[in-house]
């Protein structure tokens, strides 16, 4: 057991027990903001990342929202070594598994690097949490597993036959191996949960995404154009049979994406076997809608021209998030509104840093 700042587990599951939790990817832009939220539950964290998206300075961030320190291993989940160490430093009790490749079009390109990636590498922590007994783990699927969706709202009874990309794809793998896991021994825990459009930032404007290239997402894209770093917007496609023509999608604050990964903690306490569960707001929002919403709330202009659609795009998707909802008592509650007034901050704050 670890001397440091990790408490020691004693017993089992209950309402007052503090866990030690390994946070794979916790420096990335959704598991730092959870890292944040387990240490403030009173969790002791470990996480393990390689750098790979993200840079080792969030730690402190982490730390000043946190008010408390947490374990930083730099590496790789495919590493075993590495694993069997951590696993054997430190009495862990659960796994939040965020590392991963997330770029679909990137996934297009580099196929092999992304199944390696986010399924070698999910199988190498699953041995190691197999060896060391530790059998709960929260998983970061995607909404891209139901590729083009048959149905919206989007439930979970929808197929997932065909996702658009090896990225996609390499989630399915990821959900179909965890559910045969769970099908073999019944003691693991496992939430598989798939998340719509994560966007926004920490409140505090001191955690959020910063992608180091142009942002493909439009979120991303919008405070860029709007912080004067991108010139226009493209709005791309406004064809779709939707309410204004433009994409529509389902929206979500990362803090409640964080606040489901809570929730879902809760439940594993309570249950063993195996749960996909969508988190969303339920709620479709157009593309021309979120600028609306943006400029509303920031008042500033977004210059933006319309292009012909994306390739690979669909026209509307949003979540039935109403099992989630069901199962885990979790909801989402932050407004547009919320997310942009927090992806602002948050561009305004990367900016200051970087002048
Ligand atoms: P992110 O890239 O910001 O964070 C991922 C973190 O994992 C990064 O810090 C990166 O350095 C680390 N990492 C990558 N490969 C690693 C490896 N082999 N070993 C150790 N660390 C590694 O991504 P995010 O937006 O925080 O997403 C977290 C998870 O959620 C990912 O699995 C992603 O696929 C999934 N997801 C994200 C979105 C989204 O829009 N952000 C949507 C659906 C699902
Ligand atoms: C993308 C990914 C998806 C992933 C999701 C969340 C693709 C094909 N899909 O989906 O797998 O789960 O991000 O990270 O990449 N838009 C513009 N201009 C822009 C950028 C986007 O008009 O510069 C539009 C898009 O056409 C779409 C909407 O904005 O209608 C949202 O786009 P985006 O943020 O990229 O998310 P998704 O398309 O849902």
């Amino acid at each position: 057991m670890h001397k440091g700042f990790l408490r020691p587990v004693y017993g089992s599951y209950g309402v007052d027990s503090l866990l030690n939790i390994l946070v794979t990817g916790g420096l990335g832009y959704i598991g730092s903001q959870a890292c944040v939220a387990l240490v403030q539950a009173g969790h002791g964290v470990v996480v393990l990342d390689d750098l790979s998206n993200s840079q080792r300075s969030v730690r402190e961030q982490i730390e000043k929202i946190a008010g408390s320190e947490i374990h930083l291993e730099i590496g790789d989940i495919r590493d075993e070594e590495c694993l069997c160490r951590l696993f054997n430093e430190f009495n862990f009790s659960v796994v939040f598994h965020f590392a991963g490749l997330k770029s679909p079009l990137e996934s297009v390109a580099v196929p092999v690097d992304y199944y390696d990636c986010n399924v070698n590498g999910t199988l190498s922590l699953l041995k190691q949490m197999k060896r060391s007994q530790v059998k709960t783990l929260v998983f970061s699927s995607s909404a891209s597993v139901y590729g083009i969706p048959a149905e919206i709202p989007v439930t979970e009874k929808n197929s997932v036959t065909n996702p658009s990309h090896p990225y996609g794809r390499s989630k399915l793998v990821v959900e179909n191996i965890l559910a045969d896991l769970s099908s073999a021994d019944r003691e693991w825990r496992i939430a598989c949960l798939r998340y719509f459009n994560p966007v926004g930032a920490h409140p505090s404007g001191l955690l959020g995404e910063n992608p180091q290239t142009i942002p493909c997402n439009l979120m991303p894209y919008i405070v860029r154009v709007a912080s004067g770093r991108l010139e226009k917007l493209s709005v791309f496609g406004v064809d779709y049979s939707t309410v204004d023509g433009t994409g529509v999608r389902d929206y979500i604050h990362v803090q409640d994406l964080v606040e489901g990964h809570l929730a879902a903690l809760n439940y594993l306490e309570c249950n063993s076997g195996f749960i996909t569960l969508n988190l969303g707001t339920g709620q479709g929002v157009s593309v021309l809608q979120l600028i609306h919403e943006f400029e509303n709330v920031t008042e500033i202009k977004i210059p933006f021209v319309t292009t012909e659609r994306r390739a690979g795009d669909v026209a509307e998707c949003w979540a039935d998030a109403s099992l989630a909802e069901n199962m885990l008592g979790w909801k989402a509650t932050r407004t547009l509104a919320d997310m942009c007034r927090d992806a602002w901050r948050w561009e305004q704050q990367c900016l200051q840093k970087s002048s």
